[in-house]
Parts: structure tokens; sequence; C-alpha cells
């Protein structure tokens, strides 16, 4: 009879291990979704932003810096991100285009 009784708690636990496992599963899928909670990138200039000048540091709001930081921050950025001058300069005109307009 005792034997029953430990079979029968053995597998509740084991049960109750899988359930958390589960939870602790669920919790990561749901925070790594939160990560990547970024409204869809409305032009292609700002998904070429996003795909490319967030892998070394944050991305940084266009709007934090003014057109002249931009063009400042781009000369050397554009090299880091290995842009096409194209691209580069496509991306510097968005750039400048959604600058913070407290400094010029
Ligand atoms: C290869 C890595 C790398 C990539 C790619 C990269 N950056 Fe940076 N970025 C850095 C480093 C390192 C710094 C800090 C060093 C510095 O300020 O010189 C920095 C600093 C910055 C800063 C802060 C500058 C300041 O003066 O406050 C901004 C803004 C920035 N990057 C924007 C961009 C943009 C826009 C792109 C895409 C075109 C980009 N980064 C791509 C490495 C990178």
């Amino acid at each position: 009879m005792p034997s029953t009784i430990t079979a029968v708690s053995f597998k509740s636990s084991l049960l109750s291990r899988r359930a958390t496992l589960w939870l602790a599963a669920i919790a990561v899928a749901v925070s790594v979704v939160n990560c990547a909670s970024l409204p869809p990138p409305r032009t292609p200039i700002e998904a070429l932003y996003r795909k490319r000048c967030g892998n070394c540091h944050e991305l940084a709001e266009p709007g934090a810096y003014s057109g002249n930081d931009w063009k400042r921050i781009m000369v050397q950025m554009s090299g880091n991100a290995g842009l096409s001058d194209a691209q580069a300069a496509e991306l510097l005109g968005w750039l400048m285009k959604n600058s913070g307009s407290k400094t010029p």
C-alpha cells in the first residue's frame, strides 16, 4: 500500500515540474515578443534603419538629435553599418526630416 502512494505522489510531482517548465517557456516566449514590440516599419528606409543601425547599440530616436548632429553621426555610422553612399544619403535625409527641431 505505501508503495502506491509514493508512486502517485511521484507522478504528480513530475506533472507539476512539467507544468512549471511550460510556464517558464511561455513566459520566455511572451517576453521575447514584448521586446520586439516596435510597430511595423512604415517605409523601406525605416526598415533599413532598424535592421542596420540597432546591431551594436539601441536604436536612437531620430528626434533625439538635431539635423546637424545626424550629419556628424552619419559620417561615422554609415561606415559602421556598411551602407552604400546612396543608402547613407537616403537614411540621412530621413533622419534629418525626423530630427529634433530644438537645436539646428
Ligand atoms: C559596428 C557597430 C555599429 C553600427 C552598425 C552602428 N553604430 Fe552607432 N555607434 C557605435 C559605437 C561604438 C558608438 C559609440 C562610439 C562613438 O560615439 O564614437 C555609436 C554611437 C552612435 C550614436 C551616438 C553618437 C553621439 O554622438 O551621441 C548614434 C546616434 C548612432 N551610433 C547611430 C547609428 C546609426 C544611425 C547607425 C546606422 C547607420 C549606427 N549607429 C550603426 C557602433 C555602431
